[in-house]
């Protein structure tokens, strides 16, 4: 998604706005831009695809200033193309911005007497809207303050101006925003990893809160136009989760990271209340009679699974994906805890459902978030933090393992007589996962049989069907197959029409109450000549006898999920390398999607 980075400082800021971008790249974009002042005059460089890309236009052009602002745009309002790029520039003035402004057709129209727009975006109505408002008795934070009170919809902007090559002013309303603090030098950023090669220390903006910055002054307005003070963060998160180390990929380096991120989410969470895992309420405990979880993407695969998990304890579970539980009628039965899942507590549908359910008669609001200082987070009663580190590359896994970690914590901690098989199938999670890992080079050697597919359907039964819809998620998320899930007592219902030999079918098949009935449907498929590429825990009595097969480890049932899908990570990970994609930053996608 897009990314903001801007400095001002008493030295060149070129290389740090560029350093900024990279270190923002993991989160998706297609195109980047830069606006620097020097002696009054704006320069700007903008280019299409990786920001390498622009770097070489920046050292080309010798592009130097002390001021400036930089950007990678993930396209909404018009194509991937250098002329959409931001910054977007009217006279004097450069801005950029994340988010939409869903105004601004009428607000292009107005604008358009006087002005003609280059590009096809909504941001290049923000350049021409503040440039319009500027007069001489004015300051420019004045002008921004006033200019933002036009725009609907939620976004981050920054604005330069080359007659002021001492201040940088930016805003922000429901996209992330904050300040980092330097000596003698400032800088904004929509997520602080972008700037810590310069500065540990931080300041969260709130919405509407509106900034001028200089070298050695910070100004914060509220929404109401009073100077206000917000907390300073220090952000000690070392460098490694920017460097891949031995790994080809952000996202191999992550899978096998997940040992250490389960044991770590794990750390004081095991055999406790709920009272110390949530830090609620001791009461809490005895009235949650039911829960609903909202997430997108993999997060909501997550909520699904522990769907599972809730009601083997007896507490009924709702699980939707927030764009559309935000967008429609909806009972709240008695005594229901909210839980949002995020894995960077950023993502904005998953915002908007969090503040649609607090005008709901829910129990409490608790986060499951793998970013402290998220806006899930300031807009939640309680936190449970995923300790996974920081994940780059764009299709979650680590997050998603330590999503189920705390959500079957949060369950044994529900559980009315303290549920010792999950917690042992907890305390011992990490071991297995480490078995798990170890299948990387079998798993590898399928990957390569199937990475000629165009096509795969994954099938499992139970508590491994969410597992069979992330797993599919994740295949067409880095390696552009068409891919689809279903539970396998549901294929004789249609999808048994797209089976033959050149449909390859992927299953689980694990030790539960239902090996026998999944097994059942492995014969149909194989009935009609489907090609199967079958996962099948090792003390499965029962012979297969067709198909591709791997054996994976035994595994405890209750985790098996989160096991499990260790394995389709890996799957996924090998064809699209096989395939030779961009593995952590897939076309299209974005790490956090902080628009509608
Ligand atoms: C994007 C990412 C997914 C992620 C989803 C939800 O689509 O590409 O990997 O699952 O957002 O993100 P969240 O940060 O809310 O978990």
């Amino acid at each position: 998604m897009c990314g903001i980075v801007g400095a001002i400082a008493e030295r060149n800021v070129s290389p740090i706005l560029l350093s900024g971008l990279k270190r923002l790249e993991y989160r998706g974009y297609d195109s980047a831009g830069i606006a620097v002042i020097n002696e009054h005059q704006l320069f700007r460089e903008r280019s299409q695809g990786k920001v390498a890309a622009l770097e070489a236009k920046v050292i080309a052009s010798d592009l130097k200033g002390s001021l400036g602002i930089a950007h990678t745009r993930w396209a909404t309002h018009g194509v991937p193309h250098e002329r959409n790029a931001h910054p977007h520039m009217s006279g004097t003035i450069a801005v950029v911005h994340n988010g939409i402004i869903e105004n601004y057709q009428e607000l292009k129209s107005k604008l358009s007497v006087g002005y003609s727009f280059e590009s096809e975006t909504d941001t290049e109505v923000i350049a021409h809207l503040i440039h319009s408002m500027r007069n001489d008795s004015e300051t420019l934070f004045a002008t921004v303050q006033k200019a933002i009170t036009y725009l609907e919809g939620a976004f981050s902007i920054a604005v330069i101006d080359s007659n002021l090559p001492g201040e940088l002013v930016a805003a922000r309303k429901g996209t992330p925003l904050v300040i980092g603090m330097g000596l003698g030098e400032n800088f904004i950023a929509s997520d602080p990893f972008a700037l810590l090669p310069v500065t540990n220390q931080f300041i969260y903006l709130e919405d509407f809160d509106c900034i001028r910055l200089t070298c050695t002054s910070i100004e914060i307005l509220d929404k109401s136009g009073h100077i206000i003070e917000r907390p300073t963060k220090n952000l000690y998160a070392t460098d490694d989760a920017a460097d891949k180390g031995l790994y080809k990929h952000y996202m191999q380096k992550e899978i096998f990271e997940q040992p250490k991120a389960l044991s770590e989410t794990l750390q004081g969470r095991l055999k406790v209340n709920l009272a110390t895992l949530m830090g609620c309420d001791t009461h809490l405990s005895s009235k949650i009679e039911a829960v609903q979880i909202n997430a997108c993407g993999t997060s909501y695969h997550a909520g699904l699974v522990a769907k599972y998990w809730f009601e083997s304890i007896g507490i009924a579970c709702h699980v939707e994906v927030a764009s559309e539980y935000r967008y429609r009628e909806s009972v709240t039965p008695q005594n229901t805890l909210f839980i949002s899942i995020s894995q960077s507590g950023e993502t904005l549908d998953t915002i908007e459902a969090l503040k649609l359910a607090k005008q709901k008669p829910f129990l409490g609001y608790l986060a499951i978030t793998n970013s402290p200082d998220s806006a899930i987070t300031r807009e939640s009663n309680w936190t449970i933090l995923t300790h996974a580190g920081r994940e780059i590359g764009v299709a979650s896994t680590k997050a998603f393992t330590t999503q189920l970690t705390v959500l079957l914590a949060l369950v044994d901690a529900l559980s009315q007589h303290s549920n010792a098989a999950i917690s042992e199938a907890l305390t011992s999670l990490p071991f297995y996962s480490e078995a798990m890992l170890a299948m990387d080079e079998t798993i590898q050697k399928m990957s390569k049989e199937f990475s000629e597919s165009t096509s795969a359907l994954f099938v499992a039964r139970g508590i491994l069907y969410p597992i069979a819809m992330e797993g599919a998620l994740k295949l067409k998320e880095i390696s552009y197959i068409h891919a689809e899930s279903y539970p396998a007592g549901e294929l004789k219902h249609g999808p048994l029409a797209l089976v033959d030999k050149n449909m390859p079918v992927i299953a689980v098949v694990t030790e539960n109450a239902l090996t026998d009935k999944m097994i059942a449907n492995l014969e149909e498929i194989n009935a009609r000549d489907g090609c199967l590429y079958i996962f099948k825990e090792r003390r499965v009595q029962q012979k297969i006898g067709f198909g591709h097969e791997i054996e994976l480890p035994d595994m405890p049932e209750i985790t098996s999920p989160i096991l499990v899908s260790i394995a389709l990570q890996l799957f996924s990970y090998h064809v699209a390398c096989e395939k030779g994609t961009d593995v952590d930053q897939p076309r299209n996608l974005a790490k956090s999607v902080t628009v509608e």
